[in-house]
């Protein structure tokens, strides 16, 4: 009897386990790069600020890739270099998951 539940409880375990890797899209913490994005990018890419306003909508996901391979070219590439790669890469989760053509584009205001 119990490896019957035993079966079941493994079945269940892999469904969620199907879940888990089918839904993130990408591994950082796309809460958190907002949170990161706001604060440490924001300050120069906005309205009336010294560089281009950026919104993860202002690109498309291939865009953000490109941008993230090679971002030591740009002007800003310190600004970059001050946040370890767990935070860039949450900044990259925010940003690719809400590009111009992903399903569900957005501003961060
Ligand atoms: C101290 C001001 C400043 C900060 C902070 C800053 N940038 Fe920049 N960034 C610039 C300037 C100036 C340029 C070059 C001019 C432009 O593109 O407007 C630039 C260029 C870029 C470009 C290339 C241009 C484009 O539109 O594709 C990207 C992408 C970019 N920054 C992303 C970021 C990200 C992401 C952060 C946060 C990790 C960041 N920047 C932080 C000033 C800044």
């Amino acid at each position: 009897m119990w490896r019957k539940s035993v079966l079941i409880f493994l079945a269940i375990g892999f469904v969620f386990v199907m879940i888990g890797t089918t839904t993130a899209v990408e591994k950082g913490n796309e809460r958190k790069g907002k949170y990161l994005f706001r604060k440490n990018c924001r300050s120069c890419h906005q309205e009336g600020k010294t560089a281009a306003p950026l919104n993860p909508n202002t690109k498309t996901q291939a865009q953000w890739e490109r941008a993230f391979e090679r971002f030591e070219r740009f002007e800003c590439a310190d600004e970059w270099k001050k946040l370890s790669e767990p935070e860039q890469g949450d900044i990259f989760a925010y940003l690719y998951n809400h590009a111009f053509d992903s399903p569900s584009p957005a501003t961060c205001e």
